[in-house]
């Protein structure tokens, strides 16, 4: 009899003990405003701004009230004009084209390659034909792009660099955390990124004008100075009387949660790494599947895992995920052209200007995903990945 999996790949770990009682204190005493403190009082808020900028190794933090609001916030502080084009990867989740379009500026889709990364040909591409200035990359499924070229071409065609982190909090190039790349970048702590505060996203910067703006931005009412990884008083000299208070600040609820995360974080990128492995070396022995190369440089965090199913038509890739479904394996599949399920394809994104991106359609069109939760054990991963090979048996 063929074997089943039974447990659930939207079921998170529970949240640890410490992170518990610090919720209670916070609900306990009722200050869950950011800037609701008592006398010489930091909030939850601002340490935990303070204490993710120390582990990124970055200046300024600011905690706000989802991943996506970060890059749309850090667009604004970049001074994204309505109308002006913005690059970004075609293959990403809807939340980084909706920040773009979110303030009437235009994505401009760059292909990607066969390793799921940025298309260095491509992106210079369409710096030339977009004259855009603004690159919001994507380090889509954790998959990181070789940074040093990437920057060097930046810097090269005077583009800024926003990196959305969603999927790489954790995770490094070359031995430095991702995220301290770009000129400002975001992270995400919505329940299925590495940090679980349900909703919530941080943005972080080295540079002081850019993070006055986006603090006001955020809705500081003008108690920045309560912040403590903030920029110096004299830098919000300007941005104060020039910077539209656009409230999408994070709570002290959610601060308090995720704090005692935030120490536990390395373990928890270490135990999904050991998981991403056992998987990625039984998916190997199919001949029908094809892993994603990683460049050595990147230090992933294996959160979720990818593959392709070559030469397998678009039915035979629905009727795989679905006999997968059935053993309780749950795949989805990126070329589906129906958006679905936190999935979506770019040419579904029909509230931005139709763009062909052959190579990264193709691409995707034989390309499944999995995310891969802590609340599985390594024997878990083990059957997960056998009922996946041996259903590849089972292809036409
Ligand atoms: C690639 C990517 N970027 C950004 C975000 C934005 O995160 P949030 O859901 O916190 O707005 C997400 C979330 O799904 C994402 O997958």
């Amino acid at each position: 009899m063929n074997s089943y999996f039974d447990k659930s790949f939207t079921q998170q770990e529970p949240l640890p003990g410490a992170a518990l009682e610090s919720a209670m204190n916070v609900l306990r005493h009722g200050r869950l405003h950011r800037y609701n403190v008592t006398e010489n009082e930091d909030s939850e808020t601002s340490l935990l701004e303070k204490e993710f900028a120390d582990y990124i190794g970055v200046k300024y933090c600011l905690s706000v009230a989802s991943g996506g609001y970060a890059l749309a916030c850090a667009l604004r502080a970049v001074g994204v004009e309505p109308n002006e084009p913005v690059l970004t990867n075609a293959f990403t989740l809807a939340p980084v084209p909706g920040a773009i379009a979110s303030l009437g500026a235009k994505p401009v889709l760059v292909e990607i390659t066969r390793d799921l990364l940025i298309d260095f040909d491509d992106l210079n591409k369409k710096i030339d034909e977009s004259k855009s200035r603004i690159l919001l990359i994507s380090h889509m499924r954790g998959h990181i792009c070789d940074m040093d070229e990437l920057s060097s071409l930046c810097d090269k065609r005077k583009i800024i660099l926003i990196e959305d982190c969603a999927h790489t909090m954790g995770g490094t190039w070359d031995s430095t955390n991702s995220g301290l790349h770009g000129l400002v970048s975001c992270y995400s702590t919505q329940t299925y990124k590495h940090l679980n505060s349900g909703e919530g996203g941080l943005l972080v910067s080295n540079d002081p004008d850019l993070m006055s703006r986006a603090i006001i931005l955020s809705g500081s009412y003008m108690l920045y100075d309560r912040h403590i990884a903030r920029p110096e008083t004299r830098d919000f000299g300007e941005s104060k009387y020039y910077s539209p208070n656009c409230s999408g600040r994070m709570d002290n609820l959610r601060a308090a949660i995720l704090r005692p995360q935030l120490k536990e974080l390395s373990i928890k990128c270490e135990e999904w790494n050991k998981r991403y492995g056992v998987i990625e070396s039984i998916l190997g022995k199919s001949n029908r599947i094809g892993l994603i190369q990683r460049p050595s440089k990147e230090g992933y965090v294996g959160s979720s895992i990818q593959f392709y199913l070559d030469g397998i038509s678009s039915q035979g890739i629905t009727k795989f995920v679905v006999k997968c479904r059935k053993r309780g394996v749950e795949l989805k599949w990126f070329g589906d052209k129906e958006p679905n399920g936190y999935t979506s394809r770019f040419d579904s994104w029909k509230y931005i200007a139709p763009q062909d991106c052959p190579k990264t359609k193709s691409t995707l069109s034989t390309l499944l995903d999995m995310r891969i939760p802590l609340s599985f054990t390594l024997a878990d991963c083990e059957l997960i990945a056998s009922i996946i090979v041996e259903e590849t048996g089972e292809l036409d």
